[in-house]
């Protein structure tokens, strides 16, 4: 079976890790967050995958190249981005799938343990034109609500409403027949969640809903980033791809964690890396290279590549973009983002207290 990556989104609610990176090529517990999705395609029997780039396409091809995981990589690219449903069209030009084949299409920035054998089944079972996996959040207004019937028939696809009717969203993975992908003009700014799938609902085509209440969770914001992170260090979701054994951290080779620091929470340490003594780091995403300094505090938080923290400094759900430096005694809270290259200076404050 074929699958459709969709990759090509700007990914500007991770910025400034997303400046140089796109979201589906970030350091995600250790390997580029892809490896994690093309790993568990290979393992339910995905052979050949379409990548549907845009923003910094080339970095797709150069991070993968022809082949990752045993399953056959190409790269399609759009000169500007059509949207999703415009990228699955475009995509599917290199598709080798005959027109009543299913073909799965998933979002770039998906952690999911649910079974795609089981989500196939269930379109070829009910004989379906498209079948969405679903999942139930708190919060389905920052979603595609999709409400269903008795049957499972998706009745209506609401895409970030402020009235959800349900808390089952669209989970970012649907198998289509590839005839019904070939319906989508071609060329065209299209997106699949406002055009393609209401559309397809008026028209009385088969919708199915796959509900399953594996693992989720889409890490297209900071928070939800480290939270996916760690859980793959955890082992709260299984991927083929982590580089070790899942515990209560992870550090990559050539890293160097102190015996005497406390690293927890699912951290990963990123190659060269650096972890001092007496320093607390708890949850965290830690790129390569980059300085975790004596007795720094850290929790929930990103370090890029080369960052550095210096001694006593403390971070809190903080993003710190690559080569950024905090300062000895600066506390950054939930949500502080520095921009790559900023240096904050040792605070006033914590420098004449510490006289
Ligand atoms: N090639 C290409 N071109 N890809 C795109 C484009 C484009 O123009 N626009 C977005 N994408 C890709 C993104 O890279 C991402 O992998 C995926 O499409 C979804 O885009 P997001 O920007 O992450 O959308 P979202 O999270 O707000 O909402 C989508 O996902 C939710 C589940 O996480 C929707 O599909 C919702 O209905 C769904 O509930
Ligand atoms: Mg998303």
């Amino acid at each position: 079976m074929e699958a459709i990556l969709l990759v090509g989104g700007r990914g500007t609610r991770l910025r400034p890790l997303t400046i140089s990176t796109p979201k589906p090529l970030l350091p995600t517990a250790g390997v580029p967050f892809l490896a994690h999705q093309l790993a568990r395609a290979s393992a339910v029997g995905i052979t050949r995958i379409v990548f549907a780039t845009s923003y910094r396409a080339e970095m797709f091809e150069a991070a993968f190249g022809n082949e990752a995981y045993g399953v056959e990589l190409c790269y399609v690219v759009e000169r500007r981005p059509l949207g999703t449903g415009g990228a699955i069209r475009n995509a599917a030009q290199a598709l080798n799938s005959d027109p009543g084949d299913p073909v799965l299409i998933l979002n770039g920035d998906i952690l999911s343990g649910h079974s795609i054998p089981d989500q196939v089944e269930l379109h070829r079972k009910a004989d379906a034109a498209v079948t969405l996996h679903l999942t139930e959040v708190d919060d389905p207004s920052r979603f595609g609500c999709v409400p269903t019937d008795g049957t499972g028939r998706v009745t209506a696809f609401l895409e970030k409403t402020n009235h959800p009717v349900t808390n089952r969203i669209n989970a970012g993975s649907y198998v289509f027949r590839r005839d019904v992908i070939d319906t989508i003009p071609q060329g065209e700014v299209v997106s699949v969640e406002r055009e393609t799938f209401p559309g397809l609902i008026a028209a009385g085509k088969t919708i199915m809903g796959f509900v399953d209440p594996g693992y989720w969770l889409d890490v297209g914001t900071p928070a939800a980033f480290v939270r996916g992170s760690c859980d793959l260090v955890l082992g709260e979701l299984t991927s083929p791809a982590l580089p070790g054994e899942p515990g209560p951290f992870l550090a990559l080779e050539d890293a160097h964690v102190s015996p005497r620091a406390v690293v927890t929470g699912g951290t990963i340490v990123g190659a060269g890396a650096v972890v001092e003594a007496g320093s607390t780091v708890s949850g965290s995403v830690i790129f390569d290279e980059a300085v975790v300094a004596k007795g720094a505090w850290i929790r929930n938080s990103v370090l890029g590549r080369g960052a550095k923290v210096a001694s006593g400094a403390m971070l809190d759900g903080a993003i710190l973009g690559d080569g950024a430096i905090v300062g000895p005694g600066n506390e950054l809270g939930d949500g502080l983002r520095l921009w790559p290259g900023i240096e904050l200076p040792p605070t006033a404050v914590r420098m004449s207290s510490d006289v």
